[in-house]
């Protein structure tokens, strides 16, 4: 027996890896894939699978390609006492290049994932397709493809990003439900030297598709940390929030925060004035367990802020009107991100909280040329399609089309809330008595004092939300200091909501 636990252990040695190539990844400021899977999960809890497998071909790599494992760490494991798969790129084999066989690990660990209902994560740090390997490895990303479309909705797919990932290897990720990256992490899908020889334009990895690039400008990454640990921790945080799947429910955390607390600061964080910010971020710290809020896209479409918190231990998933930035006006990145958000939340069991602070959506040309009704649709769809929970305080004002595509009554939503100082209406006051009342107000002795008039008069008639409670288009007005316990009893009430939609093979939400 002896001989043969010597072979395996021999082999499984070369699967390791060395030091050489630990030294190199530590000199790049990164993490091995084994360094990285050990951090990830639980201790001691990590099982290997397919540490054996090599390539097929061997043309020009010298011998390199037959090593065991063909560059890809796979397996399963514990995350936080919770059933995770993994696949973890080494860089120290042939630069985490992707073959057939190495393709053929992760989707092996993929369909697993479905099959057993497990989240499955992608520890992307690979130059992209393995050159030698040719149509193999094209057709490998391609099974990798289909698997990721197969999971969507099913189990939460997480994409993190810790060096380089290149070509068309950014199109798992962009299939995933979360992007991770640290900022020593790129993607592209044509590199600098295409850039140059193309476009006649010189940029830099970083400037091209850093962590930075796609956590500020083009959103691709969701989550932007400084190195692999906290990115990791990160990931382990964010899984705190979902099920393991689609028939799952988020787990739920015995709360240590009161169901009944008051809010009276809230009453001080808003200010009256609609003319006057503050920050949203504020308002969700103050109503949600322990002030514990969980962004996501923080650094992306920042008028629209998105996230995860819990309400009496109830994972909920938040969407806010921030009205620090562009006054909280909707324009196309916010409603992507949003769309996205409540999509995500809708297919796996998280109740939607939407608090509405919203001018309108953001007017000029660069909106509408960049096709502000096509996205703006797709928020509509979002929250029309989504049939878990539903809930909205409006906080301030609610103003036209915005007012009918976040959460309204209209779109489905359940219980709807305003405070006593909303404005609901189809604009504001000065808006609509220069539309309406133009003539009036020309012919006036005193103009300025026949519009102000007419404001007043408009404000007392339309601006609050006493319209909109007596048709039941809201379902209550209440005080702000007491939404979190407000929030919370309609949490509960709609917890064991159950709604179908007409059976159709797909929808064709706008894209
Ligand atoms: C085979 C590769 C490789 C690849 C890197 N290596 N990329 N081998 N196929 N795609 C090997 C290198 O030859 C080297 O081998 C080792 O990995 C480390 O690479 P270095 O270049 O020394 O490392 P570094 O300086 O850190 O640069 C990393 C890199 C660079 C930026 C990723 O290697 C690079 O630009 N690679 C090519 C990226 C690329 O264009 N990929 C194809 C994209 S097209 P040795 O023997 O020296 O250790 C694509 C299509 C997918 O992916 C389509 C899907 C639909």
């Amino acid at each position: 027996m002896e001989k043969y636990i010597e072979k395996l252990r021999t082999r499984n040695a070369i699967a390791a890896g060395n030091e050489k190539e630990i030294e190199r990844q530590h000199a790049k400021g990164r993490l091995t894939a084994q360094e990285r899977i050990d951090l990830l999960f639980d201790p001691g809890t990590f099982q290997e699978i397919d540490t054996l497998v090599t390539s097929r071909s061997d043309e020009y790599m010298d011998g390199r390609a037959s090593r065991y494992g063909d560059g890809v760490i796979t397996g399963f494991g514990l995350i936080g006492g919770r059933r995770v798969f993994a696949a973890a790129q080494n860089p120290g084999v042939l630069g985490g290049s992707l073959g057939e066989m190495h393709a053929n690990k992760i989707v092996k660990a993929m369909r697993m994932a479905i099959k057993y209902g497990c989240p499955f994560l992608a520890l992307n740090d690979s130059g992209g397709a393995r050159i030698q390997e040719g149509v193999d490895s094209l057709g490998g990303y391609a099974r990798i493809f289909d698997a990721n479309c197969e999971a969507s909705g099913v189990i939460p797919q997480l994409s993190i990003i810790l060096g380089p990932c290149a070509g068309g290897a950014v199109y798992s990720p962009a299939l995933t439900d979360f992007v991770f990256m640290t900022e020593n992490s790129y993607m592209f899908i044509t590199g600098p030297e295409v850039v140059r020889a193309v476009m006649q334009e010189s940029v830099s990895f970083e400037e091209l598709g850093g962590g930075l690039i796609h956590s500020k400008e083009s959103g691709v990454s969701h989550f932007l940390s400084k190195d692999d640990t906290e990115c990791l921790l990160k990931v382990r945080e964010l899984l705190s929030y979902l099920p393991s799947n689609n028939q799952d429910d988020p787990p739920y955390t015995p709360p240590a925060d009161d169901p009944d607390r008051r809010c009276p600061e809230l009453e001080q964080i808003v200010p009256v004035d609609p003319h006057k910010p503050y920050d949203v971020r504020q308002v969700i710290a103050s109503i949600v367990d322990d002030g514990r809020f969980f962004e996501v896209h923080e650094l992306w479409a920042e008028n629209m802020v998105v996230g995860f918190a819990r309400l009496n231990g109830w994972v909920i998933g938040i969407v806010a009107n921030q009205p620090q930035v562009l006054a909280g006006t909707i324009d196309i990145k916010a409603s992507v991100k949003a769309s996205h958000f409540i999509r995500l939340c809708d297919a796996y069991n998280i109740p939607i909280l939407t608090l509405q602070d919203v001018p309108g959506f953001l007017p000029g040309t660069h909106q509408e040329y960049g096709g502000i009704i096509r996205n703006g649709a797709r928020m509509i769809y979002a929250y029309s399609e989504a049939t878990v929970p539903k809930l909205m305080i409006i906080m301030r004002k609610s103003y036209g089309g915005a007012y009918c595509v976040m959460s309204s009554k209209g779109l489905g939503g359940d219980l709807l809330y305003a405070w006593p100082n909303a404005e609901i209406a189809v604009m504001g006051a000065e808006g609509a008595v220069n539309i309406l009342f133009r003539k009036q107000v020309a012919n006036a002795e005193d103009p300025e004092a026949k519009r102000k008039e007419l404001v007043d008069d408009y404000e007392e008639k339309f601006n609050n939300p006493y319209v909109a409670a007596s048709r039941g288009l809201i379902d209550g007005v209440i005080e702000p200091r007491d939404s979190r316990r407000v929030l919370i009893q309609a949490l509960e009430v709609t917890l064991s909501k159950r709604e179908t939609h007409v059976p159709k093979k797909h929808g064709l939400a706008p894209m």
